[in-house]
């Protein structure tokens, strides 16, 4: 049996009644460490599990055959910081355990494409996801430009077994350097989710490093006049 385990957002707690029953059943629990990273330390989670917790980073879980394996013949459990499907990776792990007859069970939880929505911002007005990573490319402007009128939202990279993640003041700075507009209006948001969350609307060229992750940018299109009172809440 395969579990995949969306842990949500924040911390060890936030974890739900299902995916806490699944984990206490299991045989072997890993921690995807490539897409995320949580407010809390892997003893916390491995304290309210009661379990241990094995990291796994992309390689392991990509190539799926230890997974698999171990599946056919016990309980295994992928947990997921924020929901299961949102980075892609894991639809690959899923569709081989079909294909090799494995039971599996999905638990969802928060994500930052929902937990985004506090911006005021309305979801159902954002249009492709873009990320920014640490090499330089022109697609995330190239996505923001197309999306317009719609609102975009740009995911920032990170190596967490480095502890390395990318500040939105450097996302914006690659941004600036393809032409972005420095009086552009944006919001900036990190550690959604967790009790103190922070959120930032100003032009882009306010935005210094805040030392908090992860974070995320969200370039708005066309405003309409509730979600721009919303956003006077976070002006700065
Ligand atoms: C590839 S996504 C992982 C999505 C995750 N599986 C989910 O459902 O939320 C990771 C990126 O999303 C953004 N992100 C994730 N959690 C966040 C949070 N709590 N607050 C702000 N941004 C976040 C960051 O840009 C981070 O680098």
């Amino acid at each position: 049996m395969l579990n995949l385990i969306g842990i949500g957002l924040n911390d060890e707690k936030d974890i739900t009644l299902k995916g806490l029953e699944l984990v206490k059943e299991s045989d072997y629990i890993y921690l995807e460490n490539y897409t995320s990273t949580l407010q809390c330390s892997i003893e916390k989670l491995e304290q309210l599990y009661g379990k241990k917790i094995i990291l796994a980073e992309r390689e392991f879980i990509e190539d799926g055959s230890v997974i698999i394996d171990q599946a056919s013949n016990s309980n295994v459990s992928i947990l997921i910081i924020g929901d299961v499907f949102s980075a892609t990776t894991h639809i690959s792990l899923y569709l081989q355990a079909l294909e090799n007859d494995i039971q599996v069970q999905i638990i969802n939880n928060a994500s930052v494409l929902t937990a985004i929505g506090i911006t005021g911002l309305e979801l159902y007005k954002f249009g492709k996801t873009t990320s920014i990573p640490f090499h330089e490319s022109k697609t995330p402007l190239e996505v923001i430009e197309k999306n317009y009128p719609l609102h975009t939202l740009c995911l920032l990279d990170l190596v967490p077994k480095e502890k390395h993640f990318m500040e939105s003041s450097e996302a914006l700075e690659k941004l600036f350097s393809l032409g972005f507009k420095k009086d552009t209006k944006i919001i900036i948001c990190a550690q959604l989710g967790s009790k103190n969350p922070t959120i930032i609307y100003t032009e882009a060229e306010n935005i210094k490093p805040l030392n908090k992750f992860p974070q995320c940018i969200i370039v708005p299109g066309e405003l309409h006049f509730m979600e721009e009172d919303m956003l006077e809440k976070y002006k700065i």
